[in-house]
């Protein structure tokens, strides 16, 4: 099979670890004879840097041309406080204009890496589950400014049914083939918006008997995600509770560099790490690839490549088993960043 693949490696530890799935891809192709060709773009501050635009033009086009689009990570301390152009917009611009509204964030447990975790053991047992967050819409997308003295600031949230529907039945598809059990998260005893998510979603399970729907505050949420995670198969929730709950969920994993995602839309996709650009450790070679790794399996589950998605979880599955993984993960003997990408290829190519 041949697929056309976007790279976008960013910035900090971006393309330390996007090096890594390509490596991880190339054994992939090798062994079940597909032919991946890849463009690289810019994005973010790197691309600020080079062309004044953290999203440019050559870089949509590419990525719109492709069949998929493989995001390392984006972001820059050096923008903190520059509010015009921040490296971030160029992800947010490229999330909206290739229409990706569901964003699809799995958060799963390997046995060996319970001790990793901060919390207890008996908390995290059972962990597996998906978050369905809404991706472009919402607070992050909704009219924003400040007043003429600048002394007041606004965001606006807002939602339409269509946006919230749409995800709403990814959700529901996704539990039908799991658990079947969906749980809306909102903050509806105070948001207008989280009312008008429980009505449609309400509405909508009626075509999903099957799947038993639970909603819960977000306050709740995540109290629950880390004292009973076992209870939850796929959480589903707006944009900015979806960013936070997210980040949260990784520390029952253990790292948040284990963390992949899918951003989807009806004709494109990009498949990106959780975590963000960890410029401490750009070029040190001890980021965690993993993450990236496994965004690229999702990328292959996209394109109904399943056997082959999962032979790159099964070789990360096996790195972490044997202990071939980064610091964060390992604290003795730890690999470092080359080092895991050549382990996992190696281990694809000699199976
Ligand atoms: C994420 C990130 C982004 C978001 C940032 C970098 C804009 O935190 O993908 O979770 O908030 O969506
Ligand atoms: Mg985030």
């Amino acid at each position: 099979m041949k697929k056309n693949i976007a790279v976008l490696s960013g910035d900090g530890i971006g393309p330390e670890i996007m090096r890594q799935s390509i490596k991880v891809l190339n054994a992939i192709a090798k062994k079940f004879n597909h032919n991946f060709v890849y463009q690289e773009a810019l994005i973010g501050a790197i691309a600020i840097q080079k062309t004044g635009d953290p999203m440019p033009k050559e870089t949509l086009e590419i990525c719109m041309e492709s069949d998929a689009v493989l995001l390392g990570t984006v972001g820059n301390p050096n923008y903190d406080s520059d509010t015009k152009m921040r490296p971030e917009q160029g992800l947010l611009k490229i999330r909206k204009v290739m229409d990706l509204y569901c964003n699809i964030r799995p958060i799963t447990t390997y046995d060996l890496l319970m001790n990793s975790s901060p919390l207890k053991m008996e908390y995290i047992k059972g962990t597996d589950f998906i978050i369905y967050r809404e991706l472009i819409s919402g607070i992050y997308f909704g009219k924003k400014g400040r007043s003429v003295d600048g002394k007041q600031a606004y965001d606006y949230c807002c939602y339409s049914s269509d946006e919230i529907e749409r995800i709403g039945r990814d959700a529901f598809k996704a539990a039908l083939l799991r658990k079947k059990k969906l749980t809306l998260v909102d903050k509806a005893n105070v948001l207008e918006t989280s009312r008008l998510w429980r009505e449609i979603i309400k509405k909508i399970s009626i075509d999903y008997p099957e799947v038993i729907v639970d909603f819960l505050l977000v306050d709740n949420a995540s109290m629950q995600i880390i004292l009973n995670s076992s209870r939850f198969d796929i959480i589903l929730t707006e944009n900015m509770f979806g960013d936070i709950l997210s980040d949260e969920s990784s520390v029952i994993t253990g790292s948040i560099g284990l963390l992949p995602s899918a951003s989807i839309g009806r004709k494109n996709a990009i498949f990106e790490p959780v975590h963000g650009s960890y410029p401490q450790a750009e070029g040190k070679n001890i980021a965690n690839p993993l993450g990236c790794v496994l965004s690229a399996a999702m990328m292959l589950d996209y394109f109904e490549l399943s056997n082959e998605a999962q032979e790159i979880r099964k070789s990360v599955a096996n790195s972490i088993h044997n202990k071939k993984s980064t610091v964060d993960i390992c604290k003795h003997k730890s690999l470092g960043t080359e080092e895991v990408g050549d382990f996992l290829s190696q281990y694809i190519l000699n199976r």
